[in-house]
């Protein structure tokens, strides 16, 4: 017997009973609830999809009560701790981690598709000199699409694998040439005897040195950064990446899509503005006072909060850690003592509790950036490079669901009944 949700409808005194089924029901099966045969129906009213699932998924699984996180079932901290980005973005697409055969073919097929056609630099230097870097990522991985016609054949197994070679090889390489164009510096090409971070770190802070050898804990610690980046299963940019996706549109102009919702202030934008927030106190002394700001409700507490964590977000408790070993190397970044501090009186004070605002990702991330010689509107590129592995397995995960059409909301309408059109002379008549 399956189970069932059973509903009265006061207004008829109808009764329904709607199956349930992985503790949720299908909306299309509320249609039948009417008041006159001729009604459309009952629908679920949803904004910003706070109950709504929108798709079955098999990559990444949160429980934000409990600040668990696993992609494909394995925990992010073991992840991090005995993976690779290269081959996270591997699990995340397939499933299951790579053999060895396995490994080598992805990270070889990645690796050769590093390099970016030559006109990506006429491209680039279209742009104004202090353009913002993710404003350019955007534009130029949109312009991937017009390089690759070939990525439109999207139900094509093998030319689906070779877009996500170009995408997840080609993010680093528009990443750095974006800096590069801003800070005014001469582009450089990828180094395939580099691993992807190094390769990475390469491309952005190599100067007149003929072999750049990246520093190994700076190097190490990108790539676990990647990896606590790689996925988070329905947010906003996934659902736009997949959204775009559903109109059948190729991978490069979803992607582009997708790293545009990334670039808001509320979502990957917020590494951005938790630094800019922490110069702006500026002092340890000055942290009771900017509470108050935000209790008030003048100001958020950027870095904290999120729409799944009702708890400690797991990544924010390893990029801590990681913290830790790029000071080592870089020096510590005075700002980590205001956040930390900002961290302890947010976790003591009753509107943070109440509300269970806890630091997520974005919290400590951009002072290891900083400190790892980034400047502040480079971070959210760096959310942006990984994320796009976990952005083209969603994709692929709803290309290849029967059970996905294009994507389209309803709405309740509340404007106007219809009425006639007014002459220009009688506007306004009405007040
Ligand atoms: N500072 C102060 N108050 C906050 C914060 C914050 N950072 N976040 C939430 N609140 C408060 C809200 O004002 C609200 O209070 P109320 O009930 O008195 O009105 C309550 O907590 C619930 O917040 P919502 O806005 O309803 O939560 P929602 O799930 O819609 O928003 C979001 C989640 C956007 C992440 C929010 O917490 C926020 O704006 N945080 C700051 C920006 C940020 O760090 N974004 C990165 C998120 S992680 C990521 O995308 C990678």
């Amino acid at each position: 017997m399956t189970d069932t949700l059973s509903i009265t409808d006061s207004r008829t005194g109808g009764q329904y009973d709607i199956p349930i089924s992985d503790g949720t029901i299908n909306t299309m099966d509320l249609r039948q609830i009417k008041v006159l045969d001729d009604d459309f129906g009952m629908m679920g009213y949803d904004p910003a999809f706070k109950n709504t699932a929108s798709c079955q998924s098999r990559i990444t699984f949160i429980d934000g009560d409990k600040g668990i996180l696993r992609y494909r079932g394995y925990p992010i901290e073991q992840l991090a701790e005995k993976s690779s980005y290269l081959e996270v973005a591997y699990l995340l697409i397939h499933g299951e981690l790579p053999t060895r055969a396995q490994s080598e073919e992805w990270v070889h097929g990645i690796t050769h598709h590093t390099m970016l056609h030559e006109n990506t630099k006429k491209f680039m230097d279209g742009f104004h000199h202090d353009a913002h870097p993710m404003g350019m990522l955007v534009s130029t991985v949109a312009a991937l699409s017009t390089f690759y016609p070939d990525s439109k054949a999207i139900q094509d197994e093998d030319a689906r694998r070779l877009q996500m070679y170009r995408l997840i090889g080609k993010m680093p390489s528009i990443a750095a040439y974006a800096y590069r164009r801003r800070m005014g510096f001469p582009y450089v090409y990828p180094d395939n005897e580099l691993s992807y971070s190094g390769s990475f770190l390469n491309m952005l802070f190599k100067m007149t040195e003929l072999k750049y050898k990246p520093n190994p804990v700076l190097e190490k610690a990108l790539d676990v950064l990647f990896i606590l980046h790689a996925d988070h299963e329905q947010n906003c940019s996934t659902s736009v990446m997949r959204g775009i996706g559903s109109s059948q549109a190729d991978p490069f102009v979803a992607t582009a899509g997708a790293a545009a919702a990334l670039y808001g202030p509320l979502h990957g934008g917020a590494n951005e503005q938790v630094l800019r927030m922490l110069n702006e106190i500026g002092s340890k002394d000055k942290v009771p006072d900017f509470i108050q700001r935000v209790k008030a409700g003048d100001v958020l507490l950027m870095g904290f909060g999120h729409r799944v964590y009702k708890n400690y977000d797991p990544r924010a408790k390893i990029i801590k850690e990681i913290a830790e070993q790029v000071f080592e190397v870089t020096g510590r970044n005075e700002l980590l003592d205001i956040a930390l501090e900002l961290e302890r009186i947010a976790l003591e004070d009753d509107y943070f509790v109440d509300r269970k605002l806890y630091p997520n990702v974005d919290f400590y991330s951009g002072i290891i950036y900083q400190a790892m010689g980034f400047p502040t509107d480079a971070f959210t590129m760096l959310f942006a490079i990984p994320r796009a592995s976990g952005w083209i397995a969603q994709w692929q995960e709803m290309i290849l669901d029967p059970e996905q059409k294009i994507a389209r909301p309803r709405q309740v309408y509340l404007g106007h009944d219809k009425r006639d059109f007014v002459p220009e002379d009688r506007r306004g008549e009405d007040g």
